[in-house]
């Protein structure tokens, strides 16, 4: 099974399947994965899906579009591996991702 790991501010992780074409956003939201609110729907307008990507996973992603960039922007605890859950798209070159929730999503 495929598999992505979310990982909380306070270090417990939450492992859950990805399903090719469905945005980690979606598979959070689908199993009840904390700090993930996703209030827009996964329409790039409300950054509430704001996760960081653990190397090697962020290169493995491809590159964020102006819209994604512009709302990373506006998050409170921004970093250089910031995305947009809803803009990640799961595949099998992404099986096992690991990324981090913000605190500030808490
Ligand atoms: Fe709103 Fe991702 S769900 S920006």
């Amino acid at each position: 099974m495929s598999k992505i790991i979310f990982i909380a501010h306070d270090g417990s992780r939450r492992e859950v399947p990805g399903t090719d074409g469905e945005s980690l956003m979606e598979a959070a939201i689908g199993n009840r994965v904390p700090g993930i609110d996703a209030d827009c729907g996964g329409s790039c307008a409300c950054a509430t899906c704001h996760v960081t990507i653990l190397e090697p996973w962020q290169s493995k992603l491809t590159p964020m579009g102006k819209d994604e960039r512009a709302m990373l922007e506006a998050v409170s605890d921004p970093d250089p591996t910031s995305r947009l859950a809803c803009q990640i798209r799961f595949s099998a070159a992404l099986d096992g991702i690991e990324v981090r929730t913000p605190a500030s999503q808490h």
